[in-house]
């Protein structure tokens, strides 16, 4: 069976080509990943070679544009989803913004928008404002011993008045996949609808939003391997329905509905090159084959979760054997199960205190509530100290696994 060329991988990124950079192990991918030069070359591109105003009808004008079509037409092919089905915003805080104004203007008062206490404030905080003008908000909440969340409590809080059910794909914390496909089946049924935050997941594998039938889908471009933007799936029955939030001379443009501001064109010209790295990944791998993108795209992320299964073991082991380590989620080093992302802290060492402990041994870790407050502070984690989180892509190495491990078998 094929297996992971993690040399040509790191190839890839100039990160690990600086001497200064490549001293230290990337542990804060959940924050954000490296990027490939297939992504940085195509920046460079855009800024020294079409920095103009793009779709004007001339040369670098067209090339520019052409660019982000490419992009466009790239990520959606690479989630099963049409081009006009993804629009970029800022960020994912940013575009559940834009998206709660845009829902807003179709729901009635008393309708009701279940959110977690799971996920990430991105996707909690823009529905809860939502009160204020006259929908019910509910929260589906976590277990608060592991901080995980049981589809049932879900179907429990669900009734005729529910409109929305906003929920993570897999926490930036408790890192464990939620079951996406079904709860939305189950939403359907009640007649709602899902937006569901990837951010965690998509690092991991770019998820086939057709099969699992989602309505809205958001991740950030920047922790997967691309520019600092955020990408939304929509459905299209729902993109040609949804209140325009852009100019209204463009109402009938779908990519355009939840992107009020003008887009960073440089970076969405970029963004293509995340898929051109899958693709060189699998071309290195699997050589010039007919499989479309699509197929590629998922042969790809099938090698990077075998590499990631390996480096999970030794680090969960590691940390399952302190008495005085709790690893938020569950604690089982199964990549079908989990992203390798470990927060965790210890009762007897402050998070503060061991980060800066690896960090001095050259791990790059982060630690905080990472804006997932609610789950800290319902799990009775001081959010002022956090959590340590360790979070890994296919890139790094069984090397920086081990000087992890090296730091807290001292420290624990
Ligand atoms: C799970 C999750 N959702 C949403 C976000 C917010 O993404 P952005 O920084 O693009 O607003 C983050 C950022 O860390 C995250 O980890």
């Amino acid at each position: 069976m094929t297996s992971l060329d993690l040399e040509f991988v790191r190839r890839q990124f100039p990160a690990f080509q600086d001497p200064q950079a490549a001293e230290w192990a990337y542990m804060e991918n959940a924050g954000g990943s490296l990027v490939p030069s297939q992504v940085t070359d195509k920046l460079i591109n855009f800024y020294t070679r079409t920095k103009v105003q793009p779709y004007a009808g001339y040369g670098p004008s067209d090339e520019a544009g052409a660019a982000m079509d490419r992009s466009h037409q790239l990520l959606a092919a690479a989630i099963n989803a049409d081009a006009d089905e993804v629009s970029f915003g800022p960020s994912t805080t940013q575009n559940t913004y834009v998206m709660a104004q845009a829902m807003a203007d179709d729901l009635s008062p008393g309708d009701k928008i279940i959110v977690t206490n799971q996920d990430h404030e991105a996707n909690i905080g823009a529905w809860r404002r939502l009160e204020n003008r006259g929908f019910s908000i509910k929260e589906w909440q976590v277990d608060p011993e592991t901080g995980l969340l049981n589809p049932e409590d879900l179907y429990a809080l669900i009734d005729k008045k529910t409109k929305l059910v906003c929920f993570t794909h897999c926490s930036n914390i408790a890192a464990t996949i939620n079951p996406v496909k079904a709860i939305t089946r189950a939403v359907h049924d009640a007649g709602a609808i899902v937006v569901v935050d990837a951010v965690s997941y998509a690092p991991h594998h770019f998820a086939d939003v057709k099969d699992l039938d989602v309505d809205f889908y958001l991740f950030s471009l920047y922790k997967t391997y691309g520019p600092h933007l955020g990408l939304i799936y929509g459905k299209r029955e729902h993109m040609e329905n949804i209140s325009n939030q852009g100019h209204f001379f463009n109402q009938s443009k779908l990519g355009k509905r939840l992107t009020p501001a003008g887009p960073n064109h440089a970076e969405i010209a970029c963004a293509g090159g995340i898929v051109d790295y899958f693709d060189d990944v699998y071309t290195h791998h699997f050589g010039n084959t007919r499989a479309g993108v699509r197929q590629r795209v998922e042969a790809v992320f099938n090698l990077f979760g075998e590499q990631e299964q390996q480096l999970m073991a030794p680090l969960m082991d590691c940390l399952n054997s302190k008495p005085a380590v709790k690893v938020v989620g569950l604690a089982v080093a199964d990549h079908r199960l989990r992203a390798p992302t470990f927060a965790f802290y210890s009762n007897r060492i402050k998070s503060v205190d061991i980060a800066k402990a690896l960090i001095a041994a050259k791990l790059g870790v982060g630690q905080d509530h990472f804006y997932a407050y609610r789950l800290i502070d319902t799990m009775g984690v001081d959010p002022g100290d956090g959590v340590v989180r360790l979070s890994l892509l296919h890139y790094n190495s069984s090397e920086d696994i081990n000087r992890a491990v090296n730091v807290l078998d001292e420290i624990l």
